[in-house]
Formats: C-alpha cells, sequence, structure tokens
C-alpha cells in the first residue's frame, strides 16, 4: 500500500484496502477563516499492484500552517468496456482484454456478455489475473427482449445483436466502450475513453467511418438500406454516453412520432430484416442516418481493419500517428492472408503482465513484421508499432519498479 506522506488523516486513509483511490485533499482554512477557499488541493493517484505513481503528492499534501482539513474520497472514474463473446472466441476476447489491461491507466470494469458454456473457462482466465486489482468483471448471459428472442438471435452472427441491448441491460452504467471481440489495444483505454468529455450537447455515440475510400466502400456501393455519412460507420469499436442513449426521442422513417432507444429496436428489425446484410451494424447506420447530429465520428486509427491496408494504405491519420486500436475482422488473427495483423495479435497473446515481458515483446514483433513486406499491409508495417511502441515506453515510466 502506499501512503502519501501526509498528517495521519490522510494515512489512515490510505489504509483502506482499495486498490486505486483518487484522493482530492482539500485543506482548508480552519475556524474564523474569512472565506474558507482551499489552500492547496492535491489530487493524485495512488496504485496498488505495482503501477501508477503518487510522485509530486507527498510534498504537496503537507499542511503548511493550516489547523483543520477535510479530505474528500472520491472513487475513481471507472472505464466500462463491454464485448460479446460466443463461439470460439474466448481466446481472442481474452488477448483483447489483456492488451486493455496492460496500457490502461484508470480501473476497468469489464461487461462479459457469452454463452453459457463459455462463462467457466472465462472465470478461471480472468481469476488467474485478479492479483493484478486494475480491473474487475462481469459475467452475463446473452439475453434478449423474451417475446422476439428467436429472431434476435438468428440476427446476423449470433449473439453480435446482443450490444444494441446494452443500454436497457447496464442501466446503472453511464458510459461504456463497446468493442468486437477482434480489437486490440495499442495505447491506453483512457485516451479513447477521453472522447466523451469531448462530445457536444447533442452527440450520444462515438464510431469511426466503414470506409476511407469510396472506391471500395461496402455501403455506398450495396446497402439497400440508408446509412450514415459517405460510407456508412463500423460498430467495432463504439463509444456511447448511455445515459444519453436512454433519453434520446430518435427521429426514424417508421412513425412521425419519435422513439426511444427501447422501443425503436424491433420496428426498424421488421422493417430493414430483409434488406441488412452486417446486422446490428447495420441498424445503427440506420439510426444515425436519421439522427446524424448524435454521432461523434472518430479517425480510422482508432478502428485500424485490413480494409484501410489491403489494396493500398488508405488511413492517412495511421500513418502518421500509428495504429491506436486494430481490429482483425474478417478472421485475420487466425489465417495466413494478413501476416501484419495476426504478427501483432500473437505477440500480445504471447505476452504476460511483467514489466520486462511486455518491453521484450516489440522486438520480436518488428522482426515478424518485417517478414510481411510482400503483403500490402506488411509494407507499412511501422505503423502496426509506432503508437505500441510509445506504449510500452509510457507504461514502464509510469511504473514505480524503475529499474
Ligand atoms: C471489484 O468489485 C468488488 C465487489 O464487486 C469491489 O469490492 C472491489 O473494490 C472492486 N475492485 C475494483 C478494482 O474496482
Ligand atoms: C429493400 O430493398 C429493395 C430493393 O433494393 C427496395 O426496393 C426496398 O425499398 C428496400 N426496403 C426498405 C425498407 O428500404
Ligand atoms: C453522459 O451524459 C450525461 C447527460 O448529458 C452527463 O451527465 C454525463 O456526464 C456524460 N458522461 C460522460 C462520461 O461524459
Ligand atoms: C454536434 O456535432 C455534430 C457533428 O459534427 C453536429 O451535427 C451537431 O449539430 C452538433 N450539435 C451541436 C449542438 O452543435
Ligand atoms: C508466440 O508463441 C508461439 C508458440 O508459443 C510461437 O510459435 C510464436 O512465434 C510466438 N509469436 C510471437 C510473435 O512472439
Amino acid at each position: 500500500i502506499l501512503c502519501i506522506r501526509a498528517p495521519c488523516l490522510a494515512c489512515r486513509v490510505c489504509s483502506i484496502n482499495v486498490y486505486r483511490i483518487q484522493l482530492a485533499v482539500s485543506l482548508e482554512e480552519g475556524a474564523g477563516g474569512g472565506g474558507g477557499k482551499p489552500q492547496a488541493a492535491v489530487a493524485s493517484w495512488l496504485a496498488g499492484g505495482g503501477r501508477g505513481a503518487v510522485r509530486g503528492a507527498g510534498p504537496a499534501a503537507h499542511p503548511g500552517g493550516s489547523d483543520r482539513y477535510s479530505l474528500k474520497i472520491q472513487p475513481v472514474e471507472k472505464m466500462h468496456l463491454a464485448v460479446v463473446a460466443c463461439g470460439e472466441r474466448l481466446e481472442e476476447t481474452m488477448t483483447m482484454l489483456k492488451s486493455a489491461i496492460i496500457f490502461s491507466i484508470k480501473p476497468l470494469q469489464f461487461h462479459i456478455f457469452a454463452e453459457d458454456q463459455l462463462h467457466h473457462s472465462f472465470k478461471g482466465r480472468l481469476d488467474d489475473w485478479s492479483f493484478l486489482q486494475t480491473f474487475n468483471y462481469t459475467l452475463y448471459p446473452i439475453t434478449f427482449p423474451s417475446e422476439n428472442a428467436a429472431e434476435w438471435k438468428k440476427l446476423f452472427k449470433p449473439c453480435a445483436s446482443q450490444r444494441l441491448f446494452l443500454p436497457l441491460i447496464l442501466k446503472e452504467v453511464d458510459s461504456l466502450l463497446y468493442v468486437d471481440t477482434d480489437i486490440l489495444f495499442l495505447r491506453p483505454i483512457d485516451d479513447i475513453w477521453s472522447l466523451l468529455k469531448k462530445f457536444n450537447s447533442t452527440q450520444i455515440a462515438a464510431m469511426a467511418p466503414e470506409h476511407e475510400e469510396p472506391r471500395i466502400g461496402w455501403y455506398n456501393r450495396f446497402a439497400r438500406h440508408p446509412y450514415y455519412g459517405k460510407t456508412g460507420v463500423n460498430s467495432g469499436v463504439m463509444l456511447m454516453n448511455m445515459t444519453r442513449m436512454r433519453r434520446k426521442y430518435f427521429k426514424n422513417d417508421m412513425t412521425t412520432v419519435r422513439l426511444q432507444w427501447g422501443d425503436i429496436l424491433m420496428p426498424l428489425l421488421k422493417k430493414y430484416k430483409l434488406n441488412i446484410t452486417w446486422g446490428d451494424q447495420d441498424l445503427l447506420n440506420i439510426m444515425f442516418f436519421h439522427n446524424p447530429e448524435s454521432l461523434f465520428v472518430f479517425p480510422c486509427q482508432w478502428n485500424y481493419r485490413p480494409d484501410h491496408c489491403i489494396y493500398g494504405s488508405n488511413c492517412q491519420e495511421a500513418e502518421e500517428e500509428g495504429i491506436f486500436i486494430l481490429h482483425g475482422n474478417r478472421g485475420v488473427y487466425h489465417d495466413d492472408k494478413q501476416p501484419a495483423f495476426r504478427a501483432v495479435y500473437e505477440a500480445l497473446r504471447n505476452c504476460s503482465f511483467e514489466d520486462d515481458n511486455i518491453r521484450s515483446l516489440l522486438k520480436p514483433l518488428e522482426l515478424e513484421l518485417q517478414k510481411t513486406v510482400h503483403t500490402y499491409c506488411g509494407k507499412i508495417y511501422k505503423i502496426f508499432i509506432k503508437q505500441l511502441a510509445k506504449s510500452v515506453r509510457d507504461r514502464y515510466a509510469r511504473s514505480p519498479k524503475e529499474k
């Protein structure tokens, strides 16, 4: 347990067995103090599990002559991450969760929706990581509104439409990052989470475009339903302010009345059932076509897919800053079609949580990537490790166990 050098009052707080709390220590002047303005305010991260630092907290927390202190403890805002795992997705999902844990700074709350037969394995694997104390998880069964359960289950891939119901199931959760199982975080979740604060007053969710290059775009060439923007949006990485999603009344092309999230899904499915190809992602595209002011569009390096490089590079932001979130859709982590994607997946899958192990993942990965330069994605392999290398450096710099 780390403890700031501060009055005893604070020390007592440190002993509370909470893994990571944000201490907002405001030192106020005591009796008779006119304005009662805080003399100093210290906010610092306390971290267990060998991570995080309390740099600078010690000296600043000294009272400097005040005779009374008030101490406010606010629990750190947790970042909520949801995933839906069905079929043979255990290993892939665990690798995604591992990448989230390795680089993220604030504590994580995982919401894992999985078929019943996977629960036991998830529990076993996640409990093996509980020594980290940087995350918590809840496992949920796949559930649908009962009257239409069968219809929802067969839409798109089994279970994929579960995600549409998250705002209704996780009623107590304000905001959530939903990701597909084939996502890898190459930088802290904190960074995408911070985009929530950039939403303007009408935005409720954030996604990346489905394509950068309309000539190879799917929606603009083939869709038989409305879709958002020029090329549609991809729902594999979806950041949501669910408080706003639950409150909003959505414009739609079914009635002149605006409908809430819970009331719009089934009529939408009924209307477009025969015309949709990509299931729930198509429904989201239809929704945001009618309510474009509600969507925050983030750039392609937050949801980087084979489409961004298989016919030549078309995600300019990733070329400049590197890939932030890798999305190996089309099964590319598990076959030989896009070896650059597979190399990153295997490097993270092989990695453990020890600092040295994480640092030493880069060199062999780079060697693997150099073997992929015969592919279009491999030609620009540097963008696969640019941000990753920085995240590894930053993580090491945060670690108090510097050598
Ligand atoms: C995880 O959840 C348990 C109980 O649900 C709670 O006591 C604990 O503080 C939580 N840990 C973190 C890191 O949030
Ligand atoms: C479905 O597609 C057909 C053929 O393109 C089109 O005529 C029809 O209007 C579409 N249905 C809806 C609900 O958009
Ligand atoms: C989500 O929106 C609600 C309502 O506008 C707001 O109170 C809340 O702070 C937002 N959450 C985040 C994480 O920005
Ligand atoms: C919020 O941003 C979206 C997308 O740029 C825009 O369509 C919408 O009008 C903005 N809302 C407000 C209130 O400015
Ligand atoms: C990951 O481990 C497997 C088997 O343990 C090994 O064959 C492979 O080369 C490793 N890959 C990387 C990128 O470290």
